[in-house]
């Protein structure tokens, strides 16, 4: 007699996916896998480890190098740890031009850490990216879902203030 394989992936995280699927053909479920790598980032407490992308691959019937393409591809996926708050910061022409540098220098200088690094306790990493598509309110940066713009080194503080 086979054995049945456990799920990797929990209960609430095949839901999701399960709903997102609708959308799809059902000869098409790998149209799924942004989704599918999202929601199972968020339920691992941030971050992708390897397994975790093969129960996707599996779970979607597609080759787990597919998955692991996806997952390379976009900064949006971790595939190491991260803190509490991942805070991204744009570093692209206009975030340049209107001074992302002070603000980059000013957290890596209050947070006593580097880019792709996280804080001892845990609560803060700091990390740079492309071009976040908010350059009108240059310069900026991400923390989870949400945008901060216009920033300066004080506002940065008050941002930081607030975060449990
Ligand atoms: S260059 Fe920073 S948001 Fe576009």
């Amino acid at each position: 007699m086979s054995e049945v394989k456990p799920h990797v992936l929990s209960e609430t995280v095949r839901a999701k996916i399960d709903h997102w699927m609708k959308r799809y053909p059902a000869e098409q479920k790998r149209s799924a896998v942004m989704a599918a790598l999202h929601f199972t980032q968020e339920d691992n407490g941030g971050w992708l480890p390897e397994h975790l992308l093969e129960a996707v691959a599996d779970y979607l019937g597609m080759p787990k190098i597919a998955v692991f393409e996806v997952a390379t591809f976009y900064t949006m996926y971790n595939l190491k740890p991260v803190g509490r708050h991942l805070i991204e910061v744009c570093t692209s022409i206009s975030c340049m031009l209107s001074g992302c540098d002070k603000i980059a220098d000013h957290l890596k200088k209050r947070l006593q850490i580097d880019f792709d690094e996280t804080t001892a306790d845990g609560k803060f990493t700091l990390r740079r990216v492309e071009c976040l598509a908010s350059c009108t309110t240059a310069p900026m940066l991400q923390i989870g879902k949400k945008y901060y713009e216009s920033l300066t080194p004080e506002k940065v503080n008050s941002i930081l203030d607030e975060m449990e």
